[in-house]
């Protein structure tokens, strides 16, 4: 009961569950989605297709993912009273925090709660869910930058939309590169879904109140923000040109981060489960290599997170505590050669993990699990008599 991943018998949704979508094993860094190694995945598939795979338990036949594709592109359209909430922020809110608010403002403009039963209904709260997730969450970068607000363009796919939604500007159109939206499919990939990280048991924890999606995945994108979850890739782009700016003095900061009297902490590095290393973080270096490479960016930061991941796996102290480098740690330098500003990049991870949150919240729906309810081990006061203190 106290967060073991063991299930108690005898109480039912102890925090833990039973899942078939992704398997996680921390001592082997494997990682599948549906039974499919995510290097597999990450090399084969893109991102509307795992999307199909983990919602839908099974890869699409093109068909299915045509037809997937046109239903998201139906759903896509915000309602314009929508942006009347956007406009009530300030432009300096943090977009993680406008997402939250406007993913469960979705629930005021479709109001009706979704039968799990009815699958067709199912369906379309899943796609509804696709298409407006993404269009809000590049909504909060335009109105940080003051910039008129982007419609999803149905001659577009998905991931080709987002950066069009982001930076398409009418006097000037976003000029796409396949590069750019194969890092991104890739990138999608590998944060899709993970298991019952923080995020995703909040979103089922929500869900099993029969708290509607769009209800449930808000407290997601909260929980996700957090710096110890996904507001870690904003972290470590902070922490290396932190980093960057004195020196490139990595062995400071790896002091640092082993002084108990420092609060400071190596972000993107260590992790609950992986305790050898997270297979993401080794394709998402591999791609960082090729995306700077390809795109002719020449980043210090870069260099300055190599020496840092060296000098850290060959520490005693690092090595005592199976701390590797996890998913977030070459993330966001990848998204800042695409030219994704950096308090943008926890949104990132928001719309990559959207199908895991979805394809997690239908099947603790239909598997008709109880209301979460896990139990404490009580260590306050025993019982004693009311005496008003004098
Ligand atoms: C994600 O769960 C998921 O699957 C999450 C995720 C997903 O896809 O959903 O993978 C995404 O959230 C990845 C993690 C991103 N967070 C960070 O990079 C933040 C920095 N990392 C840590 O704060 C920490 O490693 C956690 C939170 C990720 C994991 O924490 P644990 O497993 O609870 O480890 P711990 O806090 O118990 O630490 C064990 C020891 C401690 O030292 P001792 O008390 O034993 O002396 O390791 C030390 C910690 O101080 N430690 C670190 C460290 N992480 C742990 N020391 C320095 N730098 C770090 N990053």
């Amino acid at each position: 009961l106290t967060g073991a991943i063991t299930i108690d018998p005898g109480y039912k949704n102890s925090g833990s569950c039973t899942s078939g979508i992704t398997f996680l094993d921390g001592e082997l860094g494997i990682l599948r989605y549906r039974g499919y190694a995510i290097e597999d995945l990450a090399d084969n598939a893109n991102f509307l297709e795992v999307s199909y795979l983990l919602i839908f338990g099974e890869l699409p036949t093109a068909a299915q993912l045509q037809q997937f594709e046109t239903d998201i592109r139906k759903h896509s359209l915000v309602n314009e009273e929508m942006k009347g909430i956007i406009d009530g922020f300030p432009k300096t809110a943090h977009p993680m925090g406008v997402l939250a608010a406007l993913t469960s403002a979705l629930t005021a403009f479709n109001p009706k709660s979704v039968n799990v039963e009815n699958e067709k209904e199912l369906y379309q709260a899943v796609c509804k869910t696709m298409g407006k997730f993404l269009v809000i969450a590049t909504w909060t970068y335009r109105k940080s930058m003051g910039y008129p607000l982007n419609y999803y363009d149905n001659t577009k796919g998905y991931v080709e939309n987002f950066m069009n939604l982001m930076f398409a500007l009418p006097t000037e159109p976003y000029k796409l590169s396949s590069v750019v939206t194969e890092a991104l499919d890739k990138l999608f990939i590998l944060h899709a879904d993970h298991e019952q990280n923080c995020s995703t048991s909040t979103v089922r924890m929500v869900g099993s109140s029969h708290a509607g999606l769009f209800a449930s995945i808000s407290a997601g994108v909260s929980a996700l923000w957090g710096p110890l979850h996904g507001g870690a890739n904003q972290a470590v782009l902070e922490m290396l040109e932190e980093i960057h700016q004195n020196g490139g003095d990595t062995e400071k900061y790896l002091a640092k981060a082993k002084d108990k009297n420092d609060p400071f902490r190596l972000m993107g590095f260590g992790h609950r489960v992986y305790k050898n290393f997270d297979p993401r973080a080794k394709i998402i270096k591999k791609a960082a290599n090729e995306v700077l490479g390809t795109l002719g960016v020449d980043d210090p930061i870069l260099e300055i997170a190599k020496k840092l991941e060296a000098a850290a796996l060959e520490d005693e102290y690092f090595k005592a505590r199976n701390l590797y480098p996890n998913v977030d740690f070459y993330s966001g330098i990848i998204y800042r050669a695409l030219g994704i500003p950096t308090d943008m990049f926890t949104v990132m991870f928001a719309i990559g993990r959207l199908p895991g949150w979805i394809a997690q919240w239908k099947e603790m729906r239909e598997n008709k699990e109880p209301i979460g309810r896990p139990r404490q081990v009580y260590t306050g006061s025993p019982l004693r008599e009311f005496k008003k203190p004098v």
